[in-house]
C-alpha cells in the first residue's frame, strides 16, 4: 500500500510502498477513506517517541471501512463504516490501510460524510472533552477561545455556544465570518490588541469566566490575566515552566487526548471512545456543523501538511482517498 512515513527521528516525511498490516486478535483493519491533518502529525516527528519502529507511518485521525476483524473483536464487523483516533505510538493513518484496537473508534453514521466524521475526531473530541466534560461550563458565563478558527477551536466555539455561553475568540480578521457562523459573539484580532485588556473591557472589568487555550503555551501567562477571580484556564498546548495560577481560586489545567495511548491506560482510551460517540450524536442531532474547509487528495498530503505548518489553516483540512 502507499503510505507517508519517516525513517528516523526528525527525518523528512516520505511517500512510498509499505506492507498492508494484519490485525491481531483484538484489532480491526480499516480501509481508509479520509484522514484528518493535525499540527501534532508533523510536530511529533522531531520528538520521535521511543516506541516508534522505523519506518513509522504518521497520522492520528482516520475514517474508513472495516475490512478485516480479529477473532476476539465483537464491537465491529467487516463492512462497518468507522471513525476514530489511532494510537500515535504505532503506525498511523497516512496510508491506505491501518490496524487499530477498537476502544477509540465508533461507527460513522450514514448521515454524516467522511470529511465531517474526520473533523469530529481530534478537532471535535478535544474541544468536547475539555469544554463540555472537563471545564463544566455554565450557561450565561463568558469564555475566550484562543485560536477559534483552528481545528479544535472551531468546535470549542460551537460547544460553548450550545451551552449558552457568550463566546469571545481570537482570530485573524479573514476568519471572522467563519467563526461567527459557528457561534462566536466577538472576534478579537490578536495581531493588534492586548487580548487580556480587551477581555476586561468586554466584561466591564470582571474578566472572562473561562479561557480555552488552543494556540501556544506562551499565551498562558496572558490567559491568566483574562480570567476573573474564580476563572478557569484550560490549555491543550501546555504550560510554560514556572507558570502558576496567581490565586488558589483561579484554576489552571492542561489536558491531552493522547494520554491513554501515551501511558497505556485502557480506561482512558475507552473514555475517548465514549467522547467520540458523544460528538457523533451531536452531529446527527444537527447541534453542531462541520468545520471542514479544505479537502485534498491522498497524493497531495504533503501539501496539506505544509498548510498546517503555516499555523493559519482554517477549520479542518481533510485528505481523502478516491
Ligand atoms: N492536548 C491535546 O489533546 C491536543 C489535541 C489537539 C490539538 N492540540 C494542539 O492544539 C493546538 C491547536 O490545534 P488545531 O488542530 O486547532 O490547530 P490548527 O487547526 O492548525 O490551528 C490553526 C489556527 O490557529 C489560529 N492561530 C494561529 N496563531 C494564533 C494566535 N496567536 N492567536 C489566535 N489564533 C491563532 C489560526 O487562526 P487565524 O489564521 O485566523 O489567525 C488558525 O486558524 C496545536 O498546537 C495542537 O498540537 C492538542
Amino acid at each position: 500500500m502507499q503510505a507517508y512515513y519517516v525513517t528516523e527521528k526528525g527525518g523528512e516525511i516520505k511517500k512510498g510502498e509499505q506492507p498492508i498490516p494484519e490485525p491481531a486478535k483484538d484489532e480491526i483493519r480499516i480501509k481508509i477513506k479520509a484522514i484528518g491533518l493535525n499540527p501534532f502529525d508533523h510536530k511529533i516527528v522531531n520528538v520521535g517517541p521511543p516506541k516508534w519502529k522505523y519506518p513509522h507511518i504518521l497520522g492520528l485521525d482516520v475514517a474508513g471501512v472495516v475490512d478485516a476483524v480479529g477473532s476476539l473483536v465483537t464491537k465491529f464487523a467487516i463492512g462497518d463504516e468507522v471513525c476514530g483516533l489511532c494510537d500515535f505510538t504505532r503506525n498511523g493513518s497516512f496510508a491506505e490501510y491501518v490496524v487499530v484496537k477498537t476502544h477509540c473508534f465508533q461507527k460513522k453514521p450514514s448521515e454524516i460524510d467522511w470529511g465531517y466524521a474526520i473533523s469530529l475526531v481530534t478537532g471535535g473530541m478535544t474541544a468536547y472533552r475539555n469544554v463540555v466534560e472537563d471545564m463544566q461550563i455554565e450557561e450565561g458565563k463568558t469564555i475566550l477561545v484562543q485560536g477559534g478558527a483552528g481545528g479544535v477551536g472551531s468546535y470549542a466555539i460551537q460547544f460553548a455556544k450550545n451551552c449558552g455561553l457568550k463566546v469571545f475568540t481570537t482570530c485573524s480578521p479573514n476568519s471572522n465570518e467563519f467563526v461567527k457562523k459557528l457561534g462566536a459573539d466577538v472576534c478579537i484580532d490578536y495581531h493588534d490588541v492586548d487580548v487580556a485588556k480587551k477581555c476586561l473591557e468586554l466584561t466591564e472589568g470582571k474578566g472572562v469566566d473561562y479561557v480555552f487555550e488552543c494556540v501556544s503555551l506562551n499565551l498562558v501567562p496572558n490567559d491568566l490575566l483574562c480570567v476573573g477571580k474564580e476563572g478557569v484556564v484550560m490549555t491543550i498546548v501546555g504550560i510554560p515552566e514556572g507558570t502558576e495560577s496567581p490565586s488558589e481560586n483561579i484554576k489552571l489545567t492542561r489536558s491531552s487526548l493522547i494520554k491513554g495511548h501515551m501511558f497505556d491506560i485502557e480506561e482512558e482510551c475507552i473514555n475517548v471512545g465514549k467522547s467520540m460517540q458523544s460528538v457523533i450524536d451531536l452531529a446527527i442531532e444537527k447541534k453542531i456543523q462541520t468545520t471542514v474547509t479544505k479537502t485534498m487528495p491522498f497524493d497531495e498530503l504533503l501539501e496539506g501538511i505544509e498548510l498546517i505548518k503555516t499555523g493559519h489553516s482554517k477549520g479542518k483540512v481533510v485528505i481523502t482517498h478516491n
